[in-house]
């Protein structure tokens, strides 16, 4: 067996870490800084939050670009990168859930090779580092771990694709996990991007290139959902559970980023590209359907997993040979309540999926990367299948 784990990412967690961050800058030798967020969290007062903690320090902000969509595309990135090098920045802060922080890896990613289209580097397989511009990435999700991952998955509007660039160069320098960031994420947010963090802890403990570290990381993450998921849906001021769940996020990020993910992501991207379906949403429908389908080739590790996310008294109690189904159980609980608790969709078709394009999806999710390293190989029929299942 052979693996590479990297997570290079310095993380600032807790109280007060936005405070920390002009520090950061500062030694990554960084003095203008360009800030990419969304309309939502600049109209809500988080943008401010970040402003009022940088204010009187060493690093000055160079501008602030507020017009990222919910879906990172190829557009944004090269406008962004465009607008970093007239203000003449030296450094970025992405504020905001995946789809800004993988707009500002893209921008990255793009300035660090000294482009200006994004498309002149995909499929490029081995990027030399280029020039390093400082990176700091604060999440206010607690859902993709993009603060922690070597991934960017970007729309393509032109094919109603979502690319995925994948390189150790889109890890940010510095992780930002400030309670004051996830407090006023809405339930059903909370909801959805919280089973997309558990999806990517489970995919990868499952997927074929899982080692003991993204192990690690994936049933730590496991058991602070299992903890604090419901009650940062209940109860969002609670700063323990958003802490927690920031925390969980950033672990299920850094397992996955060094493994990989699997079929539900696979056909989560298509979903997600075709039908517009919001990623958390499209992960937490899909999962269960998926997780049966796999369950052929993941009896033993689906059992290992009931332990994570049902406690060590359900474990016990549970035969062997249940142990894995009940896995699946528990992860079906959680969703129904999940819908209970904020209305998250359970079915495909309740998300606006169509039957007309589960043709166009399942071709998707086939050629999907996800799907080279999920366990069982599936083939446009199995997709099918899944859907029909989770429709
Ligand atoms: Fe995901």
């Amino acid at each position: 067996m052979y693996y590479e784990f990297q997570n290079s990412a310095k993380i600032l967690s807790g109280d007060f870490a936005l405070e920390n961050i002009p520090h950061e800058l500062k030694s990554l030798g960084a003095k203008k800084v360009l800030i990419l967020t969304d309309k939502t969290l600049e109209k809500i007062g988080t943008l401010q939050t970040v402003i009022d903690s940088m204010s009187g320090k060493d690093v000055q902000i160079g501008g602030i670009f507020t017009d990222i969509p919910t879906d990172s595309s190829i557009d944004v990135i090269n406008e962004v990168t465009k607008k970093y090098n007239q203000l003449n920045c030296d450094s970025l802060i992405a504020l905001g859930g995946g789809s800004v922080i993988d707009t500002a890896k893209g921008v990255r990613m793009t300035l660090s090779q000294q482009k200006e289209d994004i498309m002149d580097l995909a499929g490029c397989e081995l990027i030399n580092y280029g020039k390093h511009i400082p990176f700091v990435a604060i999440p206010t999700t607690s859902g993709t771990g993009s603060e922690a991952t070597l991934v960017a998955v970007i729309l393509n509007k032109v094919k109603n694709i979502k690319m995925e660039f994948i390189s150790y160069f889109l890890l940010p320098d510095v992780a930002v996990l400030d309670t004051r960031m996830t407090l006023t994420l809405p339930p059903k947010t909370t909801a959805s991007t919280g089973m997309d963090a558990l999806c990517h802890a489970i995919e990868s403990y499952t997927c074929l290139q899982k080692n003991p570290m993204s192990d690690a990381y994936a049933t730590a993450a496991i058991e602070l959902i299992r903890d604090n998921l419901e009650e940062a849906v209940k109860n969002g001021s609670n700063k323990n559970a958003r802490l927690a769940m920031a925390n969980a996020s950033l672990m299920a990020g850094v397992a996955f980023s060094n493994s990989m993910v699997g079929i539900i992501h696979a056909i989560g991207h298509a979903v997600g590209g075709i039908s517009r379906v919001p990623h958390g949403d499209a992960m937490a429908i899909l999962m269960p359907h998926c997780m049966r389908y796999n369950k052929d080739k993941l009896e033993e590790q689906y059992a290992k997993l009931l332990l994570y996310i049902a406690g060590d008294e359900v474990y016990a109690k549970t035969p062997k040979e249940k142990r894995a189904d009940t896995t699946i159980e528990y992860v079906e609980k959680l969703l129904n309540k999940m819908h209970e608790l904020t209305g998250l969709n359970t079915k495909l078709s309740e998300a606006g999926v169509k039957e007309e394009d589960f043709d166009k999806i399942a071709t998707g999710a086939i050629n999907d990367g996800a799907m080279i390293v999920n366990p069982k190989k599936a083939d446009y029929e199995d997709v099918i299948q899944i859907l029909k299942g989770a429709f």
